[in-house]
């Protein structure tokens, strides 16, 4: 393997001006490795182009000059249960970063409900690994989950809502996340087996949703991951 080459934190480049949807872009700073030295590794994983120029990707060292499809297989081999969905009415600039961290969780899919386009800018580029399902309307996204078996859990700070530190997360769930402003939608609200709240302690009503939809995955990831059960 090539010798590996400093990492600039990609997390102090400058926010766009522009809200408008954005094009995925790698980051612009070099990461990663160069040329491969030596006689090239055989086997269909390996990318030439990468092992000739180098692999500049921001991904896992033990992913370097694979081919994308190679790594997205790969990790489609061990997804988790859970998927993760995000109400998408106005371009919620969360949902990037939601996408990121469902992808640091290894969620089986991300489902945004509503408009297509979402702005990428957060995602740094995990969506290329990720599973993205676009549902036009929650009656579309409520059928899928129903056709597939998937209990649908609204994360939110309803009157009815529940701790969700104390909830006992379904293996095989679906966990919907809202939106800044409105929140999740009546229509989600109402098809969700159960809707969980975040504690909080500070004098803020709620949080944003990626960070509410971090702590959310985490949960599961520490119930069925690492068997750590509530009471
Ligand atoms: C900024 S909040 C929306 C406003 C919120 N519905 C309210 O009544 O103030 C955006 C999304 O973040 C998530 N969220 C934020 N804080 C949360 C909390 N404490 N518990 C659960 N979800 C939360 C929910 O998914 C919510 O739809």
């Amino acid at each position: 393997m090539g010798e590996l080459i400093i990492v600039n934190s990609v997390e102090n480049a400058p926010e766009p001006e522009s809200h408008e949807p954005q094009e995925p872009q790698e980051p612009q700073h070099e990461v990663g490795v160069g040329p491969w030295e030596g006689e090239w590794p055989t086997g269909d994983r390996w990318d030439p182009e990468l092992l000739e120029n180098g692999d500049r990707r921001n991904v896992l060292d033990q992913y370097r000059y694979w081919k994308h499809d190679a790594i997205v297989a790969e990790l489609d081999s061990r997804r988790h249960e859970f998927h993760i969905a995000i109400e998408n009415w106005q371009h919620d600039l969360n949902i990037g970063t939601v996408v990121r961290t469902a992808n640091a969780f290894l969620a089986k899919e991300v489902h945004i409900i509503g408009r297509r386009r979402w702005n990428r800018r957060g995602a740094m580029v995990t969506d290329k690994y990720q599973h993205i399902r676009h549902h036009p309307t929650v009656d579309d996204f409520v059928a899928w989950a129903q056709a597939e078996g998937y209990t649908i859990i609204g994360i939110d700070i309803f009157p009815d809502s529940v701790p969700l530190e104390t909830f006992d997360l379904p293996k095989r769930c679906v966990l919907v996340f809202g939106q800044e402003g409105p929140g999740l939608s009546a229509e989600v609200h109402d098809a969700a087996a159960a809707t969980l709240s975040i504690e909080q302690f500070g004098s803020t009503r709620s949080m944003n949703a990626a960070s509410a939809a971090a702590i959310a995955m985490h949960a599961w990831i520490r119930r069925h991951v690492f068997n750590q059960r509530v009471s």
